[in-house]
């Protein structure tokens, strides 16, 4: 039997606030941050669960899926506990980047788009996060990590897996 999709009564809250941010006939404005808080509470977005957001806006599943499928942020496959996106776009590549991807593939055993065996890393590649700067680096959830090397990726990684 699967799961019933439907909202936390504090999320439901949230939902509301946000729609209530746009005009009445523009509740599909509210998308980005709906699907969210949808990804938020069930860790990644399932076709059920994004035909739940279009209810909710009062849109089609296909306008959902358009959005959900354009940006990386969204999962649409089951994740682990820490999601790494890691960029792979030319300045960070040039500062080392794919040398140091490759050890953190190493490191975690799994290629990109996979999650490690007991569920805590999945490692995502990802276009320029606008952090070309303190390249090479990738990004779990709102936390930046940057000037990665192999032993920062060591590090990181032997610390999220307490
Ligand atoms: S190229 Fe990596 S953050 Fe921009």
């Amino acid at each position: 039997m699967s799961e019933k999709i439907e909202f936390t009564t504090e999320r439901l809250k949230k939902v509301e606030e946000i729609i209530g941010r746009y005009p009445a006939d523009r509740k599909k404005s509210a998308l980005l941050p709906i699907l969210h808080l949808a990804q938020e509470q069930y860790g990644w977005l399932s076709s059920a669960t994004m035909d739940y957001v279009a209810y909710i806006l009062d849109i089609q599943p296909v306008e959902v899926y358009e959005v959900a499928t354009f940006y990386t942020m969204f999962h649409l496959d089951p994740v682990g506990k820490h999601v790494i996106e890691y960029c792979r776009t030319g300045p960070c590549c040039t500062m080392g980047g794919e040398d140091v991807y490759d050890h953190l593939k190493q490191k975690l055993g799994i290629g990109s788009n996979e999650t490690t065996k007991d569920g805590l890393f999945t490692l995502k590649e990802v276009e320029c996060l606008a952090a070309c700067g303190w390249g090479p680096c990738f990004q779990i959830r709102e936390q930046f990590y940057m000037h990665l090397d192999n032993q920062k990726i060591d590090e990181i990684i032997e610390d999220l897996s307490k």
